[in-house]
């Protein structure tokens, strides 16, 4: 079984409906069978209806199973890496990656209210966050990406040449498909195709869950919207964090493309 391991924001949506069509050949229809939530399980999650319990889901499934995680590594259960299940990771550059948490926080009413964005900043850089901190969760799979065989994607990557990025993950899950097929998930994972799929957008939602009024989950989709967030002086003093809590690792993130 495949498991994508993304934290919050980053990508986890459009690397499952790319998981989803590679497994299906790049069928649009059987990729359109039911709600992303529905079609992938997310492991932890025990969520209000229409939201399916993750693990109730998962023990009705059929391999291959494709689960979603965002947990961080030390919680991961050991079976997974018993089993040698495959797993992509997913990171997304910091900034981005807060922007994009902060509006999710605000329309996912599940969730705490965010709070003023300057004092957002400070919980992301604390790790008080759902899910945690995002430094340890990026470190922790990438200290052990070699051993265990992790594929570590970049967001950017992905937004700066989908075609490259979705042959690795095929590759990766000892796929082979043709090249129309590579290019027709490139244009069905699209950000304009996937932000107009109903069952890829999440608008299956009732609005007491995610309100799309407040912000669309398919938001932007982009690299560098931290630009129109950060303030000079919060943009320093959030890289002179940074680079004090990730003085330990060379991850090659990357904030503009
Ligand atoms: P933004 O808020 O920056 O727009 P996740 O699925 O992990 O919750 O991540 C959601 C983020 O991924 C959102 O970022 C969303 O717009 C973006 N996203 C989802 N599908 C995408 C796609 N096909 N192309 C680019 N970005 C996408």
């Amino acid at each position: 079984q495949y498991i994508i391991i993304i934290y919050h924001k980053r990508g986890t949506t459009w690397t499952q409906e790319i998981v989803d069509l590679l497994l299906h050949n790049g069928d649009a229809k059987a990729c359109m069978r039911a709600p992303t939530v529905q079609r992938i399980p997310f492991l932890e999650i025990q969520a209000p209806p229409p939201i399916p319990s993750g693990l109730e889901l998962l023990g009705s499934m059929k391999p291959p199973r494709v689960i979603k995680t965002h947990l961080p590594i030390q919680l991961v259960p050991e079976g997974f890496w018993k089993n040698k299940c495959k797993v992509i990771y997913v990171a997304r550059n910091a900034k981005d990656n807060l922007v994009s948490y902060y509006h999710f926080d605000r329309m996912n009413l599940t969730q705490p209210e965010p709070g003023p964005w300057d004092e957002y900043i400070h919980k992301f850089m604390r790790g008080k966050l759902s899910w945690g901190s995002w430094y340890d969760h990026v470190k922790g799979y990438w200290q052990e990406r070699e051993k265990r065989n992790i594929l570590y994607l970049f967001f950017e990557d992905l937004k700066e040449d989908p075609r490259r990025e979705v042959e690795r993950i095929m590759r990766y899950m000892d796929l082979s498909v043709s090249d129309d097929v590579i290019d027709k998930i490139v244009q069905l994972t699209s950000f304009k195709v996937m932000k107009d799929n109903p069952m890829a957008n999440y608008t299956f939602l009732p609005k007491a869950v995610f309100d799309h009024s407040i912000s669309a989950f398919m938001r932007k989709g982009e690299v560098g919207d931290w630009t129109n967030h950060f303030t000079p002086a919060q943009s320093q003093m959030f890289d002179e964090d940074y680079a004090r809590q990730m003085a330990d690792v060379d991850i090659p993130f990357r904030t503009s493309i």
